[in-house]
């Protein structure tokens, strides 16, 4: 089994495909399972695939692994380093992937025995948030009773599993604020209305919003990424613009941070005779970890001999948190050491994790089953 696995591993470390282009990705995987007898269900998506082991009928529970690269010009001296310029496996995809297909083919082996179904997501396009919602959009994981995922950490070594109940990675989303003012000749401002003051009081009061406003102990960031006003040094321009992240540990630290957002930029923008236009998009929302999931997840990692530890929260966001809408669940971090961040040119993740993973995976699936059926 280990050999297959690393095999696989390498095979789609050496093959990485963009968001939405992972065809060949899709198209291997698909052979190695229907190979080993998994059987798949019909997605009708070009990319992604979910297979099916067990009774066919409930309890239902899913494992998920994301399969899409980054594009980012690998700098690793790996033997399987990627064939495509500019395209890479930096996040660990490709072990997500060979690691649940591990955790599909231990279950297909005791697939008689298990007490419902596990389906098993191989997702595309978790890089631009788009995958989980395909997957949720083809109405096949409606009776999944719970959700699990895994994510490579590179801050552990391989044989630790890193678990941690509640919020451990937040949202993303995106605001932008348009300042109106009324452009002038810069010797004249008075003939104007200047829109950069306007836009240097909003980059200010922003500034206080999670240090006045949000409870210290809730984790949230605001920063500001983008700004612009002008093209020349006699002009005064017509407008201004900002635009930046929001990232919250909860649902409703997340809503107040955007009215907060919202009331501070068209009132300081009033204050300077400015109007201001904002503009919030809501990426994912933040992944809430299911505290007794994640119990009895150290129990069977314990067991399996995995060293479990408590992995700090993130302020990087998840698309699996779009499958916890539908029901509980939890990602948890597997440690793959290498010592560089993920999407980093120089990520590597140590294959010999992937074995124990997969056994983490497969024997976490089938007791939950079981948890379900009792
Ligand atoms: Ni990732």
């Amino acid at each position: 089994m280990e050999k297959k696995l690393i095999e696989v591993f390498h095979w789609l470390h050496r093959h990485p495909e963009l968001a939405m282009k992972e065809f060949r990705t899709t198209e291997y995987l698909k052979k190695v399972l229907l190979d080993n007898g998994v059987h798949l269900l019909e997605t009708g998506l070009e990319t992604g695939l979910i297979a099916e082991i067990g009774t066919g009928g409930v309890p239902v529970i899913a494992l998920r692994a994301d399969i899409d690269a980054l594009p980012i010009q690998e700098r690793t001296s790996l033997p399987y380093i990627s064939e495509t310029p500019g395209i890479m496996h930096a996040c660990g995809h490709d072990f997500h992937a060979t690691c649940m297909l591990g955790a599909a083919l231990l279950l297909k082996g005791r697939e008689s025995s298990l007490a419902g179904t596990v389906k098993v997501i191989f997702q595309p396009a978790e890089e631009i948030n788009v995958g989980a919602e395909k997957m949720v959009s083809t109405g096949l994981l409606n009776d999944v009773s719970l959700f699990i995922t895994g994510h490579t950490y590179p801050w552990f070594p391989a044989g630790t599993l890193g678990i941690r109940q509640g919020p451990v990675m937040s949202s993303a989303d995106r605001f932008l604020v348009l300042i109106k003012g009324k452009g002038c000749h810069a010797a004249n401002p008075d003939l104007g209305i200047d829109p950069i003051p306007a836009l240097g009081a909003i980059i200010s009061a922003f500034q206080t919003v999670v240090s006045r406003q949000v409870n210290p102990f809730d984790g949230a960031v605001v920063s500001i990424t983008r700004v612009e006003a002008g093209n020349t040094w006699n002009v005064i321009p017509e407008t201004a613009t900002l635009e930046g992240t929001v990232r919250a540990m909860t649902e409703s630290v997340r809503d107040s941070i955007r009215q907060k957002l919202e009331q501070l930029a068209t009132i300081s923008a009033k204050a300077y005779g400015c109007e201001a236009v904002f503009e919030y998009e809501r990426g994912p929302a933040p992944v809430v970890n299911d505290n007794g999931l994640c119990d009895r997840a150290a129990v069977v990692a314990r067991e399996l001999g995995l060293d479990v530890q408590v992995n700090p929260p993130s302020m990087i966001a998840e698309d699996f948190s779009r499958y916890l809408k539908l029901a509980p669940g939890a990602l948890f971090r597997i440690g793959t050491g290498g010592g560089f961040d993920n999407h980093h040119p120089s990520f590597t993740a140590d294959p010999s994790a992937l074995l124990p993973a997969a056994r983490f995976f497969a024997t976490l699936g089938e007791k939950e089953l079981e948890h379900l059926v009792n």
